[in-house]
Parts: structure tokens; sequence; C-alpha cells
């Protein structure tokens, strides 16, 4: 049912800039969500111009011409618009649109995260002198609000911890490998099959697009960002279908997690790896593309979103949320809050610092003493061992040899790796996993 337009119903003015798989996705839902964010929000979502380079795609969606210009600066400069949505990725001319339109007064909405891990500092503080608003819901894990539960809903807490699944290339290419026994080339060749991967695979499966989302993360949890050349980043690409099937024997799953948390100090480690999680904890069931969060707030305890985290609608919902957000106050003003640029700069601990439990595969020669010459490196560097598998092997022959180990700090590990690589009996290079218990 159509909402009638009072006389006095407010228009909230938008330009949209880019309508590639998201931009095309809001358009859209904003057409035909029209009259249930007009009810939900008391202001009519107007979108009045919108940026494409071809003009074929803008009259594939159904874009009126004489709303399109294949320029965004037009939109940046058009003093009758109130948001400006930017949707057209990539670090150069995303971030003059944004900046400008900021110091042209305009709210600004973005889903983009590599952009905000980049130049987050700069375009918030730009954000605050102009009162304006720099709304990001879209930028980490789609469909899932995790932005405005670490903004408002848990507010109240200040963040212990943040584990999260935010890259569903890299959750499928390990639920395959699991589940179907593939190894990595082959579960990354099917996920671009099946339009989960890009041709260009790096920024996902390097683990780079998931640093970007733990970012935005850790400047929410804890006021600063991280610049990018310091957050550790470990990617898929030397996973091997055993290791899965040995962790499971263990009794964990293996994901790419992003993690985020805090000590007692203060001190604050954002790291991004391929973690073995026990089966018992409710990551390890998020499986194919999806993507969770498990925050852990000082106050609430635990808690988990779970959803879609790409794909064209689940990142429209999250930008239609933020231009809702916008609409529900307007005309009036909210006060804009900035990101990571709080008093309470933390400590950025180094990977060397972080402490860990481990696993450890050798492949060693079967012969007696070589598990007692491994024990004897990592007692010297006070580093425990937990478990042990041997597969059978005939005397004198190559067998793999997986270790848990005790909590251990990274510099410790590597040292001790080091060493061990040093043992005649070890024949390739050890290769070892972190391992995440959520205490
Ligand atoms: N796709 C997802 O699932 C997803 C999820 C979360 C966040 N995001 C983020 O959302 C943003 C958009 O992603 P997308 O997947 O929609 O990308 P996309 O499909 O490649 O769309 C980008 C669109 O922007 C247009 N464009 C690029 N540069 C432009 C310029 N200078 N002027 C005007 N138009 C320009 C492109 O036009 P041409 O077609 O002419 O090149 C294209 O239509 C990115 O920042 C991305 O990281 C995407």
């Amino acid at each position: 049912m159509a909402v009638p337009v009072s006389t006095n119903t407010p228009i909230l003015r938008v330009g949209l800039a880019g309508l590639g798989t998201v931009g095309s996705a809001v358009w859209k839902r904003l057409t035909s969500q029209k009259d249930l964010l007009q009810q939900r929000t008391g202001t009519e979502i107007r979108v009045d111009q919108v940026a494409v380079r071809n003009p074929k795609r803008a009259k594939e969606i159904g874009v009126p011409e004489n709303l399109t210009t294949a320029d965004w600066r037009t939109l940046v400069a058009n003093p009758d618009l109130e948001v400006v949505v930017e949707l057209i990725g990539g670090t150069t001319d995303a971030f003059e649109l944004i900046k400008t339109s900021l110091q042209n007064g305009k709210h600004v909405i973005t889903a983009n995260k590599a952009l905000l891990a980049e130049h987050g500092a700069e375009l918030f503080a730009t954000a605050l002198k102009n009162q304006r608003h720099l709304l990001f819901e879209a930028s980490v894990a789609g469909g899932i609000p995790i932005i405005r539960a670490l903004r408002e809903g848990l507010v109240a807490n200040r963040i212990l911890s943040i584990h999260g699944i935010i890259n569903g290339t890299c959750n499928y290419i390990l639920t395959r490998m699991n589940e179907a026994g593939l190894e990595f080339k082959d579960a990354l060749a099917e996920a671009k099959e099946k339009g989960y991967a890009e041709a260009d695979d790096s920024l996902d499966v390097d683990g780079h697009d998931t640093a970007h989302k733990a970012a935005v993360l850790a400047a929410l949890a804890y006021g600063f960002w991280v610049p990018q050349g310091e957050l550790y980043t470990e990617g898929l690409r030397a996973v091997e279908k055993q290791d899965i099937v040995y962790a499971r024997k263990l009794g964990y799953g293996l994901k790419l997690l992003a993690i985020i948390k805090t000590d007692s100090d203060g001190a604050v480690e954002v790291r991004v790896h391929p973690t073995l999680i026990p089966q018992s904890n409710v990551l390890a069931s998020v499986s194919g593309v999806f993507n969770a969060v498990l925050v852990r707030g000082d106050v609430v305890g635990d808690t988990l979103y779970y959803g879609r985290g790409a794909g064209g609608d689940p990142t429209a919902s999250a930008v239609v949320s933020d231009l809702a957000q916008i609409a529900a106050h307007f005309p009036q003003e909210q006060k804009a809050r900035n990101v990571g640029h709080e008093a309470l700069h933390s400590r950025l601990k180094t990977m060397d610092e972080i402490v860990s439990r481990y696993y450890l595969r050798l492949l060693v020669v079967d012969r007696p003493g070589v598990l007692a010459d491994v024990a004897r490196v990592l007692a010297s560097r006070q580093i425990g061992i937990s478990s042990v598998i041997q597969p059978e092997a005939h005397a004198g022959e190559t067998t793999p040899l997986i270790l848990m180990l005790h909590d251990a700090p990274e510099s410790q590990l590597k040292a001790a790796i080091s060493e061990i690589s040093t043992i005649g009996a070890v024949k390739a290079p050890p290769v070892h996993l972190r391992v995440e218990d959520f205490e």
C-alpha cells in the first residue's frame, strides 16, 4: 500500500555513485522498499542523481536517464543532495569523492573497507570537522549489522575480543577442503566457477580483504586505525588438506579468523591468519560463504552475529540501513561521531609478543629418538606439548609428526622452529598454525 505523501513529509535527497553489484542492488531496494522505508523513517528517501560511467547499465536497471550523470564530481557539487552514497570502490577517486562530499556538507555512506583501512583516520577527521556523518555498515560482513552492534548495542561494554569469519570466499574454500577433501587450488577453482571468488583472487585469498575489515572493527573497538603494514596478515595459500584432516582428528576446525583483542594492560592485538578453533565453538560450524562475528564485552559476555557477508542484496541491506538512520532523524541533525580518533590510543602488540597455542606439523624420518629431539628443543624454550599424532610408518620412512603445543610467545615458537629445522631427521620446513581456545 502506497504511503500517502503528506505535504510536510521531509525528503532526503540522495546521490548514488556507482551502479555495480552493490549500487544496482541499492537502487532496486530503495525503489522496491520506498513506502516501507518512508513508514519506518517518516522521511521520503529520494535518489535525485546517479553517477554511472556506462549509460547502458543505468538503462538496464531502470534508472531514468534524466537522473544520471557520467561524472561523480557532479554529485559531489550538487547543492540539492544531502547524502552521497559511494559505491564505486577503489582508493583514489573514492577517496576524493568522499572527502569532497563531506567538505561540501554532505553525509556520506560507503561500503569501501579498503578505503577506510587506508584513509579512515583522515576521512573521519574530515567528517567530524564538517559535522557530517560518514556511515559504513556495509563495509564489514555486508548483511550483518555488526557496526551498529559495536557502536550502539554494545556501547556499555569495553570490548575484550572480536573473532570474525568475515570473508565468505575464504570460508567457502575452507569448508570445501574440509567437507569434500579438496586441496586448496581445487577449492579455489570451484569458488571461482560458482562466482564466489574473483578472477583476481589475491584480495580474498591472501587475507587482505579480511585485514581491511579487521582494521575497521579494531578502530571501532579500540579507537585507533591500525596501519595495514602493521596488521599481521596470512591468507590460505599455504593451507594443506592434511592440516584440516589432522586438526579434525584433534577436535578442531580450521577458519580464516580476524582476531582483535586486548589484554589487562590495554595492549591490543589485531591479526588475520588461518586458525584452529575447537569444533565445539560456534564459529566452527559457520560454513560456506556465511560470515560470523563473535564479540566479547566486559558487561554482556559473548554475543554472536551471523549472516551473509557479501553479495548485492545483503550489502544493499546495510547501505539502506545507513540511509534510514540519517532519514529517521532528518531534518534534525545528529551529532557526528568520530571513529578511531579517541584519546584511548592503545599500543599495538607486535606478532613476536602475541601468546598463542600452536599446531606444529613436521615431516620426519621414522626412527627412535626424533620425538625426544623435538621435545628437547621445545622444552628449552619453555614450550610444552599437549598432544601428539604420528601416523604409523615403516622404520626409516618419512612420516608426518603433529604436535599440539601449550601457550607460548610467538618469538619463542619461531626460534624453536628454526632450531627444529636443523634436526637431521626433519625433512621439510615445519608448518605451524595458531590455535584459539576463546578462554
Ligand atoms: N560486491 C560485494 O558483495 C560487496 C560487499 C561489501 C562491500 N563491497 C564494496 O562495495 C563497493 C562497490 O562494490 P561492487 O561489488 O558493487 O563493485 P562493482 O560491481 O565493480 O561496481 C563498481 C561500479 O562503480 C563504477 N565506477 C568505478 N569507478 C567509477 C568512477 N570513477 N566513476 C563512476 N563510476 C565508477 C563501475 O563502473 P564500470 O562498470 O564502468 O567500471 C561499477 O559500475 C566496493 O568498495 C566494495 O569493496 C562490495
